[in-house]
């Protein structure tokens, strides 16, 4: 079963509201929320407030990337703020394990993120603790880049340890997915796609999803 999380990074932030309904209309199964705090990455997005405030219009699954420095500072407010799943990036704290069991102690979901240079490595102690692990193919920041082709065999490597171990982990991929990195994505092993600018720039917003699908 694929999931499709399109980003709301690309969509009109005058009009959130109707941004959300239009990819859930359209089958989306989780909205993609990233969070940059122009440190972590070199762009700024909008934080906790902005969450709370679209949490009153769907009561759809809410995916928190977290592209911060310092994630575990700001946990309490995403949490109050609704979110569903709340996503760290491995190089962003130096206390990982103790930020995951933090998320997890407030009733949410939680998730690691590894840029494009880190080693599917870093995940190993800890991925019996996590519910999703995301592989950025693009460096964070930006909207609208390429797909990176050696995120593919992390991809593979990350399904073989979530499967070797029999975990019940999602494997998520971030950036540069259209029609046809989505298959490529999902024959390496990943269940949940990220799609920004290839959902939101759609002029047929359910066939674009529908071709993530497969
Ligand atoms: C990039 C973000 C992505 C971004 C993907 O830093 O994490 O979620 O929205 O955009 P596309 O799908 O256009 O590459
Ligand atoms: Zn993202």
């Amino acid at each position: 079963m694929i999931k499709i999380a399109p980003s709301i990074l690309s969509s009109d932030f005058s009009c959130l509201e109707s941004e959300i309904k239009k990819i859930e209309n359209a089958g989306a199964d989780w909205v993609h929320i990233d969070v940059m705090d122009g440190n972590f990455v070199p762009n700024l997005t909008f934080g906790a407030p902005v969450v709370k405030m679209i949490r009153k219009t769907t009561k759809m699954f809410f995916d928190c990337h977290l592209m911060v420095e310092h994630p575990e500072t700001y946990i309490d407010d995403f949490v109050a703020a609704g979110a569903d799943m709340i996503v760290v990036h491995v190089e962003a704290t130096k206390h990982l394990h103790r930020c995951i069991q933090y998320i997890k102690s407030k009733g949410v979901k939680a998730g690691i993120a590894l840029n494009p240079a880190t080693s599917v490595t870093t995940v190993e102690n800890i991925l019996g603790d996590v519910d999703l692990v995301l592989v950025m193919s693009v460096n964070p920041g930006f909207g609208g880049q390429s797909f990176i082709p050696s995120s593919l065999e992390k991809i593979k490597a990350l399904r073989k340890m979530i499967d070797t171990r029999g975990l019940n982990v999602d494997l998520q991929v971030d950036g540069g997915i259209n029609d046809v990195t989505a298959k490529e994505v999902v024959a390496a092993g990943a269940n949940v796609l990220v799609a920004g600018s290839y959902v939101y720039g759609a002029a047929d917003t359910t066939a674009a999803i529908a071709s993530l699908k497969g």
